[in-house]
């Protein structure tokens, strides 16, 4: 399953990507409304610093008006894929940007049919929002579930990418049904590393160490060996 960062903060989007945890970024207009850089600087080097699919999304409602910006919006880079809104003139939009090649990712999905829509009329990628679908008392991931199901049926390529996670559960809970994608807002995505078995484990190993014999003496031992180490020049090695 490929990790997406759900944001526009290009601070988090480093952090995410310095710990190797990112395939791609999805972006909305009120990530945008939330960070104090000019939109266009900031989707432009969102698309440098990531190797991997950008989603940005249009704000037009007419199937006219979304091609235009989609043909826009691709020229921030070479990864954009474009989000259109799940509604009846965004699919006319994602026909039309399909027979141009241009990616799409089909966004604010809340049921199957809509999903199954999306990926016929040539949608690379559909985003169920399982998050808002809690907030309203519909399990989010049953909806997965069943798109999981009819995508399977049919052999669909179009990719499933689960949005609007709020917690560890609903990534582990995605990655049991097979979605291909999920995109993490970069808060969550610190919480599915952590446990406090980890920490309590690694508090006492380290404890524990300062028990070892010899272990005091390496530690004290270390920062001599680096002063040496400083005064000779360090010898040239051929680059493998
Ligand atoms: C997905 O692409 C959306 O940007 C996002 O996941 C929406 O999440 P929210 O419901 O937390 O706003």
């Amino acid at each position: 399953m490929r990790f997406f960062i759900d944001t526009a903060n290009l601070e988090e989007i480093r952090k995410a990507k310095g710990y190797g945890l990112i395939d791609g970024v999805t972006t909305n207009p009120s990530l945008f409304a939330r960070e104090s850089q000019d939109w266009r600087k900031l989707a432009e080097a969102i698309c440098k610093e990531v190797d991997g699919p950008v989603s940005l999304e249009v704000i037009g409602t007419t199937a006219k008006e979304m091609v235009k910006e989609a043909r826009d919006l691709i020229k921030y880079g070479p990864n954009v894929v474009v989000k259109i809104p799940m509604i009846m003139e965004g699919l006319a939009a994602i026909r039309e940007l399909k027979a141009m090649d241009i990616p799409v990712n089909c966004t604010l999905i809340f049921t199957p049919m809509q999903a199954l829509l999306a990926a016929k009329a040539g949608a690379a990628f559909v985003s169920p929002f399982v998050g808002r679908l809690d907030d309203i008392l519909h399990t989010g991931l049953d909806a997965v579930a069943d798109m999981v199901t009819i995508f399977d049926n049919y052999a669909l390529d179009t990719e499933i990418l689960v949005a609007s996670v709020r917690n560890p559960l609903h990534i582990q809970e995605a990655a049991l049904l097979g979605a291909d994608v999920v995109t993490v807002p970069f808060k969550v995505l610190e919480r599915i590393a952590k446990h406090p078995l980890t920490d309590l484990g690694l508090a006492a190993f380290l404890k524990d160490w300062e028990k070892a014999p010899g272990a005091k003496a390496a530690k004290k031992a270390a920062p001599a060996k680096r002063a040496a180490a400083k005064k000779a020049p360090a010898k040239k090695t051929a680059k493998k």
